[in-house]
Parts: C-alpha cells; structure tokens; sequence
C-alpha cells in the first residue's frame, strides 16, 4: 500500500497544533504548543493575544512536527487544517500556513471542522461501529452528535448559552480557583463531605438540548450570597452539587439518545471527557445499556492536529479537497 502521509494543523483557539498522520491511523507527530500559561492571568482565552502566539509558534511547530515524524515535506500526500468554529484571528494563522504549504509543495489541501476532528479522534484508538454517538464536551463545545456512517453527522443536541467547560470555567472563577476552572473544580468535588444540591436544566421533554447558565449562575449567586453574609463558602459542596448536576444532565441526554438511535457506540469526546465524574457515570450507565464507551488519552481529547488528520483522512478517501480560496470559518456548521 502506498504510503498516504497528512500534514494537519489546528489553530481554533489556543492550543498551536501540528501532526504527521500515516494512513489515516497512525500518529507519527503530535506536537501542541498550549498558550495557558499566557491567558491564565486574564482568566480566560484573550482572542487577540491568541492569535499573535499562534504567528510566533506556527513555524517551529511545522517543523518539529515533520522532523518528529522523520519525513521529508516532500513525501507529504496532502495537508490539513481547521478550517472552524472558532476564533477568527486563530483559525486564520492555520489557515494562512496551510494554504501556503499546499502551494508551495503543491499537493491537495483539506478543509476539517474542528467538531468531526474531535469525533474522529477516536478513530485513531478504535475500529468505529456506526450508527454511533458523540458526546462532545469541552470549554468551546457542548454537542450531541449522531454519526450514521462515516462522515455523516447531524447534529442532534446543542447548548444553548454556555459550554460546559465554559460553565466549569467561569465558576471556577467565582470561587478564586485558576483557569482552566475544569480540574480544579472536578478535584474539589472529590474532597467534598456534601453536596449544595443545585438545579438541572431538562428543558423540554424531547429535547436533546443543554443549557448550563442557570446552573453557573445559581453557584455564583450562593458565592455571593455567602460573602455578603460573611460566611465562608463551602467551595467543595458546590463544586459537588455543580458536578452531580452538569454529570447528570450530560450522562441522561447521551443515554437516551443513545436508545433512540440505536447507537452501537458512545464516543466521548474534548477537553470535559477528562472529568472524573463523568468518565464514571457514563461508564456505569454504558456498561448497563451493554454499549461501548469509547474515550481516547487526554492527550487526544484535547485539542490537537492528529484529531484534525483522523478527520481530514475521510475527506481524503472521497477526494474532498478544498481549493486555495479556503475560507477559515468562525461559524462553520457541521
Ligand atoms: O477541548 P479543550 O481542551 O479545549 C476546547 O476546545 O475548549 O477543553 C478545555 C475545557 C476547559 O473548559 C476545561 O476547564 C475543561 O475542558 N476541563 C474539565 C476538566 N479538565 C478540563 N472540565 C471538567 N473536569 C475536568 N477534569
Ligand atoms: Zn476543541
């Protein structure tokens, strides 16, 4: 067989990313640069600094990514990038690079949304059995995702207002902890003696929708409450009550959609999947409907290129290339 080599490059928020897939499976390089550090003292992504890191990194990232794999560029069979959601000013400096790689080594260029990679991470760790469902859980994303065959997805359940991650996030904030908010808040739910019961967000009967700002916001109330009073807030027993709720609502919605489409795999996907609470439920309530639960190593829940090749490989074997006039997309739709 020959060999099919996919540069791909991710550049959706704030993680620079470059990796050589080989045949659409094997991982030869994954390199991510993570800008954390750099947004942590603003408590949140800043989309202008976001971008100007991802001028500075792109370049020498490209280049560990080919001399890790151990492959000249001229063996490349094409290139991949994301294309969107996600910020602007991000996906541009990705865009710009592929483009300029495609011209110059002149092979095909593949345009990938960055939820599919997500999805197709798990295609990197597991045979796929469709029709399948993806849980989508991360601080940009919050998605039910039905996957009847390859490549086909529809997208059955959404957030509302806030990602998960986000809502992770924000009340980590509230409480004093550092961004990112979601391991800080998973372990504080451990150390906890009781749960601060906190509402659910069902919204209606059938739908397979989130919503997570009511939740957020009924924590930062019992914050602020607590601080008026002067009381000391009982950060462990929220985070429980906050954990028990968003776990809760993610695990019933992914069941029941699980059922009602006859799903023959759960994947679980994005940067939450690393939350202990719910990697749990989810395994318990897999194990009991006899449905696999398929959730990759962190280092391929979060956001990377190799994510990015798994996807853009399925493009490749349909011969779905893009052009040069790629556009990077803010709001693609999947
Ligand atoms: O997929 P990801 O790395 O980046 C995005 O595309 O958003 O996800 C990052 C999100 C952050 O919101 C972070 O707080 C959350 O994942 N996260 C967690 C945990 N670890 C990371 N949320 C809950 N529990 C965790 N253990
Ligand atoms: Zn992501």
């Amino acid at each position: 067989m020959k060999r099919e080599l996919l540069l791909a490059v991710e550049t959706s928020c704030d993680e620079t990313s470059a990796a050589v897939v080989e045949n659409g499976v094997t991982i030869l390089s994954n390199v991510v640069s993570s800008q954390i550090e750099t947004h942590k003292k603003f408590g949140g992504v800043v989309p202008e600094i976001a971008s100007r890191k991802h001028v500075e990194s792109m370049t020498r990232i490209l280049e560990e990514a080919v001399r890790e794999a151990g492959v000249e560029l001229r063996e490349l069979s094409a290139i991949a990038v994301t294309q969107g959601p996600g910020l602007v000013g991000s996906l541009l400096v990705g865009v710009i690079a592929a483009k300029s790689l495609a011209y110059a080594l002149e092979i095909p260029l593949i345009g990938v949304h960055h939820i599919a990679g997500h999805i197709y991470a798990n295609a990197l760790v597991q045979e796929l059995t469709y029709p399948l469902m993806a849980l989508v859980a991360s601080g940009g994303h919050t998605e039910l995702v039905h996957v009847a065959s390859e490549g086909e997805f529809r997208i059955i359940g959404r957030t509302r207002d806030d990602a998960v991650g986000e809502a992770y996030d924000k009340v980590a904030r509230a409480m004093g902890l550092p961004y990112p908010g979601g391991p800080h808040v998973d372990k504080l739910a451990s150390q906890a003696d009781e749960e601060i019961v906190l509402p659910r967000a069902w919204l209606e009967d059938d739908s397979y929708d989130f919503s997570f700002s009511g939740l957020k916001s009924a924590v930062l109330a019992q914050v602020n409450q607590a601080k008026m009073k002067g009381d000391v807030v009982n950060r462990a027993g929220l985070a429980l009550g906050f954990q028990r709720s968003t776990v809760d609502v993610l695990v019933t919605k992914a069941m029941r959609a699980v059922r009602e489409f006859g799903s023959r795999q759960l994947l679980l996907c994005g940067g939450v999947a690393a939350n202990r609470g719910l990697r749990e439920a989810l395994g318990e309530a897999c194990a009991a409907a006899g449905v696999p639960l398929v959730v990759p190593p962190m280092s391929l829940c979060t956001d990377n290129a190799a994510m990015i090749a798994a996807a853009g490989h399925l493009k490749w074997k349909r011969g779905e290339f893009a052009g040069l006039g790629l556009k990077a997309e803010p709001l693609f739709s999947l």
